[in-house]
């Protein structure tokens, strides 16, 4: 289908849509203040502590197994400075993108949604370390936004998109070309054009927008193929949320391993068995990432 014309049709859903859920100012802010080589953690912390739900998320999360911290962290600074600021920027924004969403009901199961996202932002950042990628936070963090658009097709389009829903359980294809087939777009297209809604900076638009076609990428095509490899690794290890447990995958044979064997020539050399062993030491942090971000006791 052409992609102009399913871009055209996103457009007209999301501007269509009056409650689109909005990311808080504060975690805009925090993002636009950590480019400023002069901020210090007492700015960070300030303008922080003025959006309780993200210092209550920041704090729990530091909290959780997966950071592991030596002891209790009790105050947002002594978090920030464990943290360091480059963390910080991944969980304002992330915690702000879940937290858009939580509470609402759609057709997918949303634990199993950011199970597949994180999942996905945490293998990108070790990909993204094996082959040398400069900058592991942006990897992770587009990994973790990548399927964005899912969520508001979930939410807003809930009774087609659970027909779609139903046919990749009951036919072997893609989410992704289903969506295409039955809807007139995907959650590309839907997951762009919320980005530019939110002012996404332009590397992230374009990892939502091409991580299924990553040779198509604008603007990082490297990106879009580390979260495309992510992105299928996490789904056959049944990090998914779709039904699409019979695809499976050869590494070597994905245009994204290409995109990244010509920019990472050393990667040539790499053992995709030994590279696919070692990515699945990530899972169990996954689920436990996961389940300490819902667990609202
Ligand atoms: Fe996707
Ligand atoms: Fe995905």
């Amino acid at each position: 289908m052409d992609r102009n014309l399913m871009m055209e049709r996103a457009e007209i859903l999301v501007g269509s849509v009056d409650d689109l859920p909005t990311i808080p100012i504060v975690a805009t802010k925090v993002l636009q203040l950590l480019d400023d080589h002069d901020v210090c953690i007492d700015d960070i912390a300030d303008l922080m502590l003025t959006d309780q739900v993200m210092t209550a998320r920041v704090m729990k999360l530091l909290n959780s197994p997966v950071f592991k911290p030596t002891q209790d962290i009790s105050s947002l600074k002594r978090a920030l400075v464990y943290l360091g600021l480059r963390h910080i920027r991944e969980l304002a924004l992330t915690t702000s993108v879940i937290h858009a969403f939580e509470g609402t009901s759609g057709a997918l199961e949303l634990n199993s949604f950011w199970e597949h996202s994180f999942g996905v932002g945490m293998v990108s950042k070790i990909i993204a370390q094996k082959i040398g990628y400069q900058d592991l936070e942006k990897a992770y963090i587009s990994g973790i936004l990548h399927d964005l658009g899912e969520v508001f097709l979930s939410n807003f389009l809930h009774d087609p998109f659970m027909e779609v829903l139903m046919h990749v359980k009951t036919h072997p294809i893609k989410l992704v070309d289903a969506e295409a087939m039955l809807l007139g777009t995907t959650h590309c297209e839907i997951g762009l054009s919320m980005a530019r809604k939110w002012n996404f900076p332009e590397s992230y638009c374009d990892v939502i927008a091409y991580h299924h076609n990553p040779g198509q990428a604008k603007i990082d095509p490297v990106l879009c193929s580390i979260v495309n490899l992510a992105d299928l690794f996490c789904t056959v290890r049944g990090l998914n949320y779709g039904g699409r447990e019979w695809i499976s995958f050869k590494v070597c044979e994905e245009d994204a391993w290409t995109i990244l064997i010509e920019a990472y020539p050393g990667m040539a050399q790499m053992d995709e068995e030994r590279f696919c062993y070692e990515l699945d030491d990530a899972i169990p942090d996954v689920t436990a990432l996961v389940a300490s971000i819902f667990d609202h006791n």
